[in-house]
């Protein structure tokens, strides 16, 4: 659980996931980035029309939270209606990676909020690509 309150920033992830521009898939995803400072930003998966446009409510939440000026994360929930809950795609992995090193990654089913499965970004993407100059720790 940590220091934080883990319950709150998946009630955030599944009032984000109302959002969700999804007329294709259907399938609507709410996700909530903690910073260090205690700060929630919030984003929802968002579609087009040429499919592979669509841009996943990690990433959504990550490039806000970004563009707003934050660097250091110590959490992101995910939530959509899923069994066990939506484990991110490879290409949010990476981006969360390069962005959220020592993250903790929550996800929950929307319909079992209380069932939260933890992992580590080191966990889900281990040996990422990161060959590049570094702007989170
Ligand atoms: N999606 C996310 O927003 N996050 C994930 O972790 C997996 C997939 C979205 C993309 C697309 O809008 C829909 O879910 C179906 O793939």
């Amino acid at each position: 659980m940590g220091k934080y309150n883990e319950s709150e920033l998946v009630q955030a992830a599944a009032e984000a996931r109302k959002h969700a521009v999804a007329p294709y898939s259907r399938f609507g995803v709410g996700a909530a980035l903690l910073t260090k400072s205690g700060k929630i930003i919030t984003g929802a998966n968002v579609e087009s029309a040429s499919y592979g446009l669509t841009c996943c409510a990690e990433r959504v939440a990550l490039f806000k939270a970004l563009t707003s000026g934050h660097r250091n994360f110590v959490a992101v929930a995910v939530i959509a209606r899923s069994k066990g809950g939506p484990m991110p795609c490879g290409a949010c992995r990476q981006l969360l990676a390069e962005y959220a090193p020592r993250a903790k990654v929550y996800v929950a089913d929307s319909r079992a909020l209380d069932r939260v499965r933890e992992f580590t970004v080191r966990e889900l993407l281990p040996a990422a690509f990161r060959d590049v100059p570094r702007i989170c720790d």
